[in-house]
Parts: structure tokens; C-alpha cells; sequence
């Protein structure tokens, strides 16, 4: 039996939920709701943070062991530098423990580690540890892991389009040869599909400056669950609802 058959005990529970053979290729997860999972429980909006990496472990180990390639997750947006300092500190902290802690385990499972956004304006010790563990991780053949951080769907595009800005003023491009695929390969995210399915936790209906370009066709989903709730069952409904939309891309349904 391989690891991921329908029958496989990684789908035992969460049998019926969806069909493990026609699975996105690509999820994209907007984490929301840490904040306020803490606050309900009476806790500081640190031990929401921690909760949360925690779930995105989860949900993680679920993409491999389903069979899901390509999990993108919004850890820390442009705006988030707004938050109180000792927000964006522990924020940061948490990441490099996160990525300290659990690098041993992803090599094993074959994850690789990505990043969207301009990471160059990352505290030092959080790029040291991401650059380390990136190239750690870099022969992994399973899910690849995105995480995006300093992240904003508008810098990204303005950063793309300079680039491409660039190569017009030094005659290497013609303005009429600039393209969507050219665009695209100027993002941070080139060379890895669109996002199939788009999930929002924590109620909210909006897209916050995430991939705004790369959602064109994603399927939204959204749940009122906060993100540290948000376990294998709640990524199964989710994986169920998007396999009941009709994908028509703009055409007519087939
Ligand atoms: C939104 O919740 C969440 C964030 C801005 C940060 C997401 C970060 C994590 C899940 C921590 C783990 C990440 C890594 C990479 C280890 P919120 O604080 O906006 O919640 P609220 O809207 O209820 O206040």
C-alpha cells in the first residue's frame, strides 16, 4: 500500500471527508485569529502565536502524508510591523525556535523551506536561522513549505515590476514583450503554481494583501474557527468543500 492510498492509516481519521485522490496541488493559509483564541481563553497573544505554530506543524505533516505539495502560509505581513514591539519580537523569536526545533523532523519528512517577501529586513539571528535551515532542508523532495514573511501581495508586485522597469531602461526587454508569464517569474513565488485553494481562518472575508496576485483562480474558503483550533478534521472540511466547487477559470462549466 503507498503512504498515500485512501486506505492508509494517515486517512483513517478523517475518512469520508474528502477524496484523497483528487487533491489540491497547492494551499495557501491565511493564520488567523491567534490574537483572540488567547485572549478567549484568557492567556497573552504570545501563547496564541505559540498555539499557532503548533497548528501549523499539523497541518503540515497532514500535506505530506496526504499528498499535498505545496503549503504557503502568512506568518508575518508587512503591516504586521505595526503590532507592539514586543509582538514583533516574540513573533521573530518564535520563528527561529520554531525552525531550530523542528529541523531535524522536517528533513526527515522531506520538507523543503521557501520564503516570499523581502526577508532582507528581518532582525539578523531570524535570517541567519532561515538561511541555515533553507539550505538544510534543500534536497527534501516532499511538501515545500512557504512561508511568507515581510510579506505584502503589493510590495511583491511593485518589486517585480521594477525589476522588470530595469530591463526595459537597459534595452535588454521591449515594453510590448511584458507579459503575465514574465510578470510572474519576477515574483517571489516563481516557479511554483497558483495557490488552488485559498483558507482564511477566524471568520474574516478578506484577502489582507496576500498573493493577490497568485489568488486569481484560487477557491476561498473560510472557516470561524481560529488558527490554533484548526486541526486535521477542519483541514479535511475544508479539502471536502473544495472538491464540490465547479473550477471554471472563466469558462463555461465543462
Ligand atoms: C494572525 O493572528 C497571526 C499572525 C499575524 C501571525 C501568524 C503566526 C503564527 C501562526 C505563528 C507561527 C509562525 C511561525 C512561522 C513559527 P492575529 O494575531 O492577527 O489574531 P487576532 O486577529 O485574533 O488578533
Amino acid at each position: 500500500m503507498s503512504e498515500n492510498s485512501p486506505s492508509s492509516e494517515y486517512f483513517s481519521d478523517v475518512a469520508g471527508l474528502f477524496n484523497p485522490e483528487s487533491l489540491p496541488e497547492h494551499v495557501a493559509i491565511i493564520m488567523d485569529g491567534n490574537g483572540r483564541w488567547a485572549q478567549n481563553r484568557g492567556k497573552q497573544r504570545v501563547e496564541g502565536h505559540k498555539a499557532g505554530a503548533d497548528t501549523m506543524r499539523t497541518i503540515l505533516k497532514a500535506c505530506g502524508q496526504w499528498g499535498i505539495k505545496y503549503l504557503t502560509v502568512y506568518a508575518f505581513s508587512t503591516e504586521n510591523w505595526k503590532r507592539p514591539q514586543a509582538e514583533v519580537d516574540a513573533l521573530m523569536l518564535l520563528l527561529e525556535t520554531y525552525l531550530q526545533s523542528e529541523a531535524d523532523e522536517l528533513e526527515r519528512e522531506g520538507v523543503r523551506l521557501a520564503t516570499i517577501g523581502d526577508i532582507s529586513k528581518l532582525p539578523r539571528r531570524t535570517r541567519d536561522s532561515l538561511a541555515s535551515v533553507k539550505a538544510r532542508l534543500n534536497n527534501g523532495t516532499g511538501v515545500t513549505l512557504t512561508l511568507a514573511l515581510n510579506y505584502g501581495g503589493r510590495d511583491e508586485i511593485i518589486r517585480a515590476v521594477r525589476s522588470l522597469a530595469g530591463a526595459v531602461l537597459s534595452g535588454e526587454l521591449a515594453v510590448v514583450d511584458i507579459s503575465e508569464e514574465l510578470l510572474a517569474g519576477k515574483l517571489d513565488t516563481a516557479g511554483v503554481p497558483d495557490p488552488d485553494l485559498l483558507i482564511r481562518t477566524a471568520g474574516e472575508m478578506r484577502l489582507s494583501n496576500f498573493m493577490l496576485w497568485q489568488v486569481s483562480y484560487s477557491e476561498f474558503y473560510s472557516t470561524a474557527v481560529c488558527w490554533p483550533d484548526f486541526d486535521r478534521r477542519e483541514f479535511a472540511l475544508a479539502l471536502g468543500e473544495y472538491q464540490k466547487r465547479t473550477r471554471k477559470f472563466g469558462d463555461l462549466a465543462k
